[in-house]
């Protein structure tokens, strides 16, 4: 993002409809001092008694509820956009926020939208990833960082972490320990994202001044 420099603090909206751990790992990144420059300006959910909402009133931070259930995408969006500009959030994160967002919305946040998808993108894009790679019984799986564009599951990727398919694991152990590799990578991919020293070209987040090869 061009207009983050190393002293700049980002404001972070963070959108979610479920338990909200990825927001939790984040928060606590924060805090912990782990994941500089940042702040959470607002935790929006489209599910008012989204566990992860209530974890973010618990820890004090600015929530907001705009209930989603049958209202008009645009409508919704609307009122989301407007909500995000008057907490002056600067980059959004997806974390759990299980609806598609309109044309509109991604237009309104150009590059500066983020999601994490529990799979090594492009494999497995959509719902039940976890499952999806573990029915195809892949060796390697894992979480993906990505900005957002109106393609599902589908903009630049910022960072992945991969791990082993182990023999002894089910659908479920293996979507426990992707979540694990999750709460790692999204706060390395803010800090990436937010540092400045990265820049997008075409598909690729690359560092704008790589180390010197020897
Ligand atoms: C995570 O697996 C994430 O990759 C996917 O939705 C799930 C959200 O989990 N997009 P949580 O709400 O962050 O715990």
């Amino acid at each position: 993002m061009e207009h983050d420099s190393k002293n700049r603090i980002t404001r972070l909206g963070v959108l979610l409809s479920g338990r909200g751990s990825n927001f939790q790992a984040i928060a606590q990144s924060i805090r912990d001092g782990r994941l500089k420059n940042v702040e959470i300006a607002l935790v929006l959910s489209n599910i008012p008694d989204a566990p992860g909402l209530a974890a973010a009133q618990e820890l004090g931070l600015p929530t907001a509820a705009l209930a989603s259930k049958g209202r008009p995408r645009a409508d919704h969006d609307a009122a989301m956009i407007a909500a995000l500009h008057q907490h002056n959030v600067d980059l959004v994160i997806l974390a759990g926020y299980m609806r598609l967002l309109s044309p509109q919305f991604i237009a309104a946040f150009p590059n500066r939208i983020l999601n994490i998808h529990p799979s090594l993108l492009p494999a497995f894009p959509g719902l039940d990833a976890q499952q999806q790679a573990f029915d195809y019984g892949v060796k390697l799986a894992g979480c993906t960082v990505h900005f957002v564009d109106e393609h599902l599951d589908h903009g630049a990727i910022v960072l992945q972490r991969a791990i082993p398919v182990l023999d002894t694991d089910d659908a479920h152990s293996l979507a426990q320990r992707i979540l694990a590799e999750e709460h790692l990578a999204y706060p390395e991919a803010i800090a990436r994202v937010v540092s400045g020293e990265y820049e997008l070209r075409g598909r690729h987040f690359l560092r704008k001044n790589p180390p010197a090869s020897i």
